[in-house]
């Protein structure tokens, strides 16, 4: 295993080159996450945007958080624990307690050895950065136009309390915030929701992505 202080190394060298940067996640606890912050601090820097690093790195924060439950999800369908027939509402449950405890770490074991994993990739062009967060389940037609509206409906707002009032959502795993803070958060540095996406392929894949144009 590589020793920490070549991966910064790397991630600098990567950032000035203008290569590719690809995180490889399995749990919320991974050590990723500081190396994931310190990416996207460096990225800032390089574009002279360091007002750009809290909106941006707390986005990518909760795609990735996202992603990561998604997969969590699917181990608890492959364990019985939950069932594709359960109500929303009994899922939703289940989830919850299961996500809040330590069995966060017990879950990125399970899905490394499953191998849902959750990708994080930085790709640095001349006009843009583009930002992508993949794993490796799809998603269905309900699922996508779900989230396909509450990004649209997020659009009209500012703040997510406000969004909250208007649109509460019974069947979120959390709060049901977390896309509306993405588009929100893009918002306030003018970056317009329709550089944010959701897609799937349908059959092993999903993908947000989040593109930042550089002026
Ligand atoms: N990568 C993904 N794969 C599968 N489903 C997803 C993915 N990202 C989002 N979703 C779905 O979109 C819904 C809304 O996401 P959002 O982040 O707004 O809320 P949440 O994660 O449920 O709650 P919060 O973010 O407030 O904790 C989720 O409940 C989930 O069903
Ligand atoms: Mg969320």
């Amino acid at each position: 295993m590589m020793d920490d202080r070549h991966i910064y190394t790397e991630i600098d060298k990567a950032i000035e080159n203008k290569c590719d940067i690809v995180f490889i996640s399995y749990s919320m606890l991974d050590e990723t996450d500081e190396k994931i912050r310190y990416t996207v601090q460096r990225i800032m820097e390089k574009y002279d945007r360091e007002d750009w690093f809290t909106p941006v790195f707390s986005a990518v924060k909760e795609l990735t958080a996202n992603a990561l439950k998604a997969n969590a999800k699917k181990i608890l369908i492959d364990e019985g624990i939950i069932k594709e027939t359960d109500p929303i509402l009994e899922v939703v449950k289940k989830l919850r307690t299961i996500l809040n405890e330590r069995a966060v770490l017990e879950y990125g074991i399970k899905k490394k050895k499953k191998a849902l994993s959750t990708r994080i990739y930085f790709r640095l062009q001349p006009d843009r950065i583009i930002i992508k967060v993949i794993n490796n389940l799809p998603l269905d037609d309900f699922e996508l136009k779900r989230i396909h509206e509450r990004v649209k409906l997020s659009s009209k707002y500012d703040s997510i309390a406000e969004f909250f009032m208007d649109y509460p959502d019974p069947a979120a795993e959390g709060m049901g915030l977390g896309l509306c803070m993405v588009v929100t958060l893009l918002k306030s540095i003018n970056i317009d929701y329709s550089n944010f996406s959701i897609t799937t392929d349908g059959i092993g894949k999903t993908c947000a992505e989040m593109t930042i144009p550089l002026n």
